[in-house]
């Protein structure tokens, strides 16, 4: 390991932000409610639960042990306890590239619908959902907001850890908390509201398949950025006398209890208003504003207070995944920081412009059957997430020294972790074995079985040829 000063952050409160902040985003406000609504509601949520109580957790500690006990990134932090296992981190930062293939259009359309809100978006609410649809599959509108939103992201990161990141994630992330309140006070207090409580409370078992179980553990992977190396980044900036375990457990917390506040927010007034659940990716975008429009002139300030927080919670995450790429080339490339940032931002552009552009004029080029935006979409939540933090507990559990890890858990022997061999055991046994079994369900019950070949195929070829990276 290197002598160098790493990078550190700035304070613990800091870390927790930035961490939260990283973990609540899109994830959390565009996609868990749209795919709880898609799987049926309260039996998906109660799947969701376990799996981000359980299994995300357990990952997470993981992760951050590490990222602290190498001060290294994902790729540099395999390498450096196991060269064969290299590939698991090049994985990390394939996916990192992937997300945010998409995640900057998606959070480009909610930085243009704060515009949107107090434009005449809401003065017509039978014309809302033909206005996304004209919005997104417009060549130029959504390309000129996610280029906004990627240059955000592009600005922060360069500033680096303590100077960018934290300070963003401090001011935001309680905005962003408070905001939701808000919002969930309002919708359940609507007349009606109880059948979206009981849509997201009362569980049917009825209509789970193979397919919800993928689709819930990989949204819970994705909620709280796990299986792809950010948080193991995030740890190998982290201090030497933190609490991993309770850092882990704060975070997780905080991230399924936005969810759930989103969930919240948004199905009380759904069915208050007499629509339709499972609408699908536009949930947000279609479904919302129509509420607010209901509301009157109030609406309209409800609506500005939602798309800030949904872009909020959406930087607060993207740089996080940028910072994964920029941290592998300035940990193992040794680039400076900023040309790190502009080259690794410079791609996602183009990644982001072909996204943008599937969901429009480039909707005829498919790849496996799904456009730009699905591709990058579906293989990272369905495949590459899910396995990556499989390899990760597999790596741990079986790679990793048991004593070292105890010292890392427990700052030395400095602080107590009670549940160290639960832990332990649940990420050397249960957690792989759990992971394997949903994967292969959810393989078999999914539609687009060619992706998800191609998706493992390209593990394969990376566990092949990563040693040379
Ligand atoms: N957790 C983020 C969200 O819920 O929107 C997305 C994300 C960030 C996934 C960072 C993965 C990651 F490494």
């Amino acid at each position: 390991m290197e002598n160098k000063q790493r990078e550190n952050w700035g304070s613990r409160i800091g870390f927790l932000m930035a961490a939260a902040g990283s973990a609540v985003g899109l994830g959390n406000i565009w996609r868990f409610p749209y795919m709880a609504g898609e799987n049926g509601g309260s039996a998906f949520i109660l799947i969701y639960l376990a799996f981000a109580l359980i299994i995300g957790i357990s990952i997470m500690i993981s992760e951050f042990a590490v990222g602290r006990r190498t001060e290294l990134s994902a790729v540099g932090a395999y390498q450096s306890i196991n060269r064969n296992w290299t590939f698991a981190g090049v994985l990390g930062v394939l996916s990192a590239f992937f997300i945010m293939g998409f995640y900057p259009v998606v959070g480009g359309w909610a930085l243009a619908y704060i515009l949107k809100s107090v434009t005449g978006l809401l003065s017509n609410s039978a014309a809302i959902g033909d206005a996304f649809g004209a919005f997104i599959t417009n060549p130029i509108e959504p390309l000129i907001w996610m280029l906004v939103f990627l240059a955000m992201n592009i600005a922060i990161v360069a500033k680096g850890i303590a100077g960018g990141i934290e300070k963003a994630g401090k001011v935001l992330m309680p905005t962003l908390f408070v905001l939701l309140i808000l919002i969930a006070a309002r919708s359940v207090t609507l007349p009606g509201a109880g059948a979206g409580l009981d849509f997201l409370f009362k569980p049917d078992f009825s209509k789970v398949t193979g397919a919800t179980y993928l689709a819930a553990l990989g949204q819970a992977f994705f909620s709280l950025s796990l299986g792809m190396g950010c948080m193991i980044t995030y740890g190998s900036y982290l201090g030497k006398s933190e609490n991993l375990a309770s850092n882990a457990f704060i975070v997780t917390v905080l991230d399924t209890s936005v969810a759930l506040l989103a969930g919240i927010a948004i199905f009380p007034a759904l069915f208050a208003f007499g629509m339709e659940p499972a609408v699908g990716a536009g949930l947000v975008f279609v479904v919302v504003p129509q509420i607010f429009a209901a509301m009157g002139g109030i609406g309209v300030l409800f609506s500005v207070i939602f798309f800030v927080a949904l872009a909020v919670a959406a930087l607060t995450s993207s740089v996080s995944l940028l910072e994964v790429v920029v941290a592998y080339l300035i940990d193992q490339r040794k680039w400076e920081r900023k040309k790190s940032v502009y080259t690794a931002g410079g791609i996602m552009v183009v990644t982001g412009i072909l996204a943008s552009l599937s969901l429009g004029v480039m909707s005829g080029f498919t790849m496996f059957g799904v456009g730009v935006f699905d591709f990058f979409d579906i293989l990272t939540d369905k495949i590459f997430l899910a396995i990556g933090g499989l390899l990760l507990a597999v790596f741990v559990g079986w790679f990793m020294d048991k004593k070292d890890l105890e010292d890392e858990i427990t700052n030395g022997g400095t602080i107590k972790f009670g549940l160290f061999n639960i832990w332990y055991n649940l990420v050397k046994y249960v957690i792989p074995v759990a992971i394997a079994i949903v994967a292969v369900m959810g393989i078999m019950s999914i539609e687009q079985t060619g992706l998800m070949l191609f998706g493992l195929a390209v593990i394969v070829v990376l566990a092949i040829f990563s040693k040379k990276l």
